[in-house]
């Protein structure tokens, strides 16, 4: 039988030495709902035994400790699916100025005032639910539909294009720009080290055309894409690696993010990057390395990202949105 919470015991967190990160996310679980094709929490090389769980006193009083030692301003809060803790997360998003949840949306969209919540969704429900599942589209729009919109949360979808689900860009945006949201937000495939799921692209040059589809949509739906130009253009193949490195050395997100992955026995784990271990930093395609970096170019690299403040200005870490 499992103990009170009171009579819990409390551990300290692992010690990630005393490096200074602004940023981090957090899967606060493993558990998942859905099993989509792309998810990079799930690969071999990462933590994400479902059978280790941290109680939530000792996640909360882990997280002020590492948000006091490290420095941490804003917190994205992940999983596996971060809802199904929903009660220890919305707790948790007091602790930090700036916090953002992403959710699959099928626990429906929690409300929390000032922050960013961002729902993933990846493309028409043709496209989508072949990747998160039967009926997950119909239930994230009815999820959408049926939030207080006036709540003072900023509510965005986000995309994780694919090569897949890419050829449904144009008739996404031309229905999910009709729904009561801040804005849609694009991120590309991170791949694995010789990955072969098909979902990446293996030539940078043909991910270039899909870019440009972004940028016409940008330009269509200036309101609704959340997307800068000179970031989508920051990731074409001749000048990506310029932000990326190799094996990361010129990522930003790496960095400046502190992700803490739930590991063995329900402690804190880092592993190489936010995407995990074993990634192929040369198809990168996390939009936020090269917002970070279009941000920093324009000197704006301590923009505020998910609070009030950053309201008009929110950029999900790993998904990355912005203005
Ligand atoms: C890992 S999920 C965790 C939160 C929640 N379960 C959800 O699906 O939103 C966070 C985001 O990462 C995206 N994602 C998963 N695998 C990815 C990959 N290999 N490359 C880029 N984005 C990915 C998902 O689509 C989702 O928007
Ligand atoms: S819902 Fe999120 S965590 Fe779960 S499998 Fe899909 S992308 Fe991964
Ligand atoms: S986020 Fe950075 S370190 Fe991680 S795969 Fe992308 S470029 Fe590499």
């Amino acid at each position: 039988m499992s103990k009170p919470r009171h009579q819990q015991a409390i551990s300290e967190p692992t010690d990630f030495g005393e490096g200074q990160y602004p940023h981090a996310l957090v899967n606060v679980t493993n558990v998942c709902n859905l099993d989509c094709r792309h998810c990079f929490v799930f690969r071999a090389d990462n933590p994400q035994s479902p059978r280790d769980k941290m109680n939530d006193a000792t996640m909360l009083h882990q997280l002020e400790i590492l948000r006091d030692k490290h420095g941490i301003r804003s917190m994205l809060f992940m999983g596996g699916e971060p809802m199904i803790r929903k009660d220890m997360v919305l707790e948790a998003t007091k602790l930090f100025p700036e916090s953002a949840i992403v959710t699959n949306g099928t626990y429906g969209i929690p409300s929390v005032p000032g922050h960013l919540v961002t729902v993933s969704l990846d493309g028409p429900m043709a496209l989508n639910d072949p990747i998160r599942g039967d009926g997950v589209f119909e239930k994230v729009k009815k999820a959408v539909y049926d939030r207080d919109p006036t709540d003072g949360t900023t509510v965005m979808l986000q995309m994780a294009v694919t090569r897949e689900n890419a050829p449904g860009l144009e008739e996404f945006l031309a229905e999910v720009s009709e729904w009561p949201i801040n804005g849609v937000a694009f991120s590309f495939y991170v791949p694995v080290q010789n990955d072969e799921t098909g979902l990446d692209w293996k030539d940078l040059k043909e991910r270039d055309k899909v870019l440009d589809r972004v940028i016409a949509l940008k330009k269509k739906y200036p309101h609704v894409v959340k997307s800068h130009i000179p970031t989508l253009e920051m990731m074409k193949s001749d000048v990506a690696i310029n932000f990326t490195g190799e094996h990361g050395e010129k990522c930003i997100l790496r960095r400046d993010t502190l992700p803490l992955y739930m590991g063995d026995g329900g402690q804190f784990e880092k592993p190489f990057c936010c995407y995990g271990n074993d990634v192929d930093c040369r198809g990168c395609g996390a939009y936020a390395v090269f917002n970070r970096a279009y941000l920093a170019s324009e000197g704006r690299g301590q923009a505020s990202r998910y609070g009030r403040d950053g309201a008009a200005n929110v950029a999900a870490i790993v998904e990355g949105a912005s203005e």
